[in-house]
């Protein structure tokens, strides 16, 4: 059984091509990983931001769109990426630039459900994740954001590798509401899609941080190295929509006295901002 929190080397690519049979995980894009470094510079300057997003025509014009889009309530429309991205401001530009790179590298179906349905729930997960993390802990929300869009970047991965059998113990995760998903992968396949996600964080050079939070997202436990809000989110499922939620906000009573109006009101209101990411995934 593989425990991502006891590895002895530190090779996540060699891990991942190990446990996933010879599979090779896919480098970003040149551009995505320029413009990462350059986010995280604090040196540069959005001029240069811009001009590195404008190599992508795909990028540009879904951070157009997004930015259009309702949520950020612009008066009039705007063609003007420095405009848009200046709007949007650089801490949420970082995640979506992120898995803009992490969309592109995943396999490009899926079997076990839609591949919308796949980047819907995870956007619903970041902005309630944002929004919880706001409300627990203000200075993890940007983190709680991103974690929450990629803590399960690595279903699609075991769905291609699994076909057929990956989508059945996802069904029967969705049909049990006390059955945990990190079990029932590591029974069967001998490793669970949150420590592979974490190796996939780790070989894409993630800081630290998110790559713990990843691996420990399914990890209900005080020491857990996850956020509240991410342990939260992760119990929001892809297929049963209703027992997800239930359960999420039975937990978020008890377990961090969030009260019930209050979770389903950042609930209505996450799932509202996630509506206008619909689209930005590829
Ligand atoms: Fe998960």
């Amino acid at each position: 059984m593989f425990n991502f929190f006891k590895r002895k080397k530190k090779d996540p690519l060699g891990e991942l091509k190990t446990i996933l049979g010879g599979y090779e995980l896919p480098s970003f894009s040149t551009t995505v990983i320029n413009v990462l470094n350059k986010l995280r510079d604090p040196e540069s300057s959005m001029g240069e931001i811009v001009s590195l997003i404008e190599l992508d025509p795909g990028m540009t014009v879904k951070i157009l769109r997004l930015v259009n889009s309702v949520g950020f309530g612009l008066t009039s429309k705007t063609g003007n990426l420095q405009h848009a991205i200046a709007l949007m401001g650089r801490s949420r530009l970082e995640p979506l630039v992120l898995s803009f790179g992490v969309s592109d590298s995943l396999p490009s179906t899926m079997e076990c459900m839609e591949r919308g349905l796949f980047w819907a729930t995870s956007a619903r997960r970041a902005c309630l994740a944002r929004i919880i993390g706001r409300h627990l802990h203000a200075a993890s929300q940007a983190d709680c954001f991103t974690v929450g869009l990629l803590m399960d970047m690595a279903i699609p991965i075991l769905d291609h590798i699994h076909r057929g059998e990956y989508g059945e113990v996802l069904a029967r995760w969705h049909a049990d509401d006390e059955s945990q998903l990190t079990d029932m992968e590591l029974e069967v396949f001998g490793y669970d899609h949150a420590a592979i996600g974490g190796l996939m964080a780790e070989a894409w050079g993630l800081p630290e941080y998110i790559v713990h939070s990843i691996a420990a997202h399914h990890m209900y436990d005080p020491d857990s190295q996850a956020e509240p809000a991410v342990q939260l989110v992760s119990r929001l499922k892809y297929l049963d929509r209703e027992n997800g939620l239930e359960k999420l906000a039975e937990t978020a009573q008890l377990e961090y006295a969030i009260e019930r109006p209050l979770i389903e009101e950042m609930i209505n209101q996450s799932f509202t901002y996630a509506e206008q990411f619909t689209g930005f995934f590829r």
